[in-house]
């Protein structure tokens, strides 16, 4: 191991990723690393042989830690056969200490699921299921590009709540041309279905995707903060608390891998194009494993998966704790800080000065949270804890 300038006295959680990569059809707002495949045309077994080619060569990084959550994430996962989940699962369990009871969570897009399949996802080990569904409205679906319908998803919602203790929903808002009924209309459906647990994001538009290169009408600021409003009122109504930015959870129901992101814990991700973030007594590492799906698997099964590997610098720790833990509405301890960071509270006491005088933050002794207006001005908040340099770009 390399020397390192950091003090980290205990190391976080761990969580594993697992990214599949492969959609039946590339939605064009998405960024995400996701590359068109038909069903029949999936390298399943190969993709599963990299994955724990990959998984091994990481060992030596996590030894001796219990993974707490497993993500199986994409791309469209549901895509893969129960029999290969199956396999997945069985071999991260033999390779790696999963604690009892982990979170094991995977991604599904309706219209990609057959009678039964949700089912025997839960007999593989799936404890949560993350259903894709952006919209209840045929046109917004249209316009999304996705390849599910209304009815699809409605189906795959009753299937999802019949096999799972605990499911999540996805939808978007500030759509092209949506109105705030329109948005009620969507939420409603979805409560309707009683989630546990619902992620509401406004539709960005990122660059290198369809959507940039041929914009759709955008929603002004003000009608997308009412929105944001609406669905903060519907949800509460509901019984479900907006503990992130933008996702909301019924008590108990909050995603725990999801959760120790924000918290700053520590995640392996394999498969192409995953992230991880590790930690060390003297140094946090990132790590990206090479984004092209054929690519990753030859170079996976040779050891050789990886793309980046770099320490996080200890200057830019502060933003990157800060860019996470205050997405969390109830906030977290300062100690925390110091704990995930291996640094002293005293690099962060002046940007948290600023931040409280500034009516961002509240602070009650030890705790931290944003205030709501930090918390609508998140961006702002975050930005105080940039390194200096950094801070006067971000200014010009
Ligand atoms: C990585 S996607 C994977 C889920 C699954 N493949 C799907 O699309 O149903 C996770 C979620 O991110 C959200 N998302 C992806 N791109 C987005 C964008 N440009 N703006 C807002 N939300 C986006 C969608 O709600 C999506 O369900
Ligand atoms: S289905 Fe999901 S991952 Fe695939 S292209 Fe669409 S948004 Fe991206």
């Amino acid at each position: 191991m390399r020397a390192g300038t950091l003090q980290l006295q205990t190391l976080p959680p761990l969580s594993l990723y697992v990214h599949l990569p492969w959609c039946l059809k590339k939605c064009p707002y998405c960024d995400f690393n996701s590359h068109e495949m038909r069903a029949a045309e999936l390298p399943e077994q190969s993709y599963l042989n990299a994955l724990m080619a990959d998984l091994e060569a990481a060992l030596p990084l996590i030894w001796g830690r219990s993974v707490q959550t497993v993500f199986i994430g994409g791309g469209t996962p549901s895509l893969f056969s129960p029999q290969a989940i199956d396999q997945l699962i069985a071999g991260i369990r033999a390779r790696v200490r999963l604690a009892p009871n982990a979170e094991i969570t995977l991604e599904a897009n309706p219209g990609t699921f057959e009678k039964d399949r949700f089912k025997a996802f839960r007999a593989a080990g799936v404890t949560r299921l993350s259903v894709g569904v952006q919209s209840f409205n045929d046109d917004f679906l249209k316009t999304l590009g996705r390849v599910h319908n209304r009815a699809q998803a409605l189906d795959a919602l009753a299937e999802a709540a019949a096999v799972f203790d605990t499911f999540n929903l996805d939808l978007m808002y500030a759509l092209p041309g949506q109105t705030l009924d329109m948005l009620r209309t969507d939420v409603d459906t979805a409560l309707a279905l009683a989630p546990q647990h619902l992620s509401i994001y406004h539709l960005t538009i990122e660059p290198n995707t369809f959507f940039a290169k041929f914009p759709p009408a955008s929603v002004d600021d003000d009608l997308a903060a009412d929105m944001l409003d609406l669905i903060t009122d519907m949800t509460a109504a509901a019984g479900m608390q907006r503990y992130e930015v933008s996702a909301y959870a019924k008590p108990g129901h909050a995603c725990q891998h999801n959760l120790n992101y924000w918290q700053f814990g520590d995640y392996l991700g394999i498969g192409a194009g995953a992230h991880s973030k590790l930690s060390f007594a003297h140094r946090v590492v990132r790590q990206v494993r090479l984004r092209d799906p054929a690519r990753y698997m030859t170079q996976a099964l040779a050891g050789q998966a990886l793309a980046q590997d770099d320490d996080v610098k200890r200057r830019e720790l502060p933003f990157e704790f800060m860019l996470n833990a205050l997405r969390l509405a109830d906030g977290f301890d300062l100690s925390m800080f110091a704990e995930r960071t291996g640094m002293p509270l005293s690099a962060v006491q002046a940007a948290l000065a600023q931040a409280q005088a500034q009516g961002l933050l509240l602070r009650d002794g030890e705790h931290v949270r944003p205030s709501a207006r930090g918390f609508d001005f998140l961006n702002d908040l975050q930005a105080l804890f940039l390194p200096a340099t950094r801070q006067e770009s971000s200014q010009s």
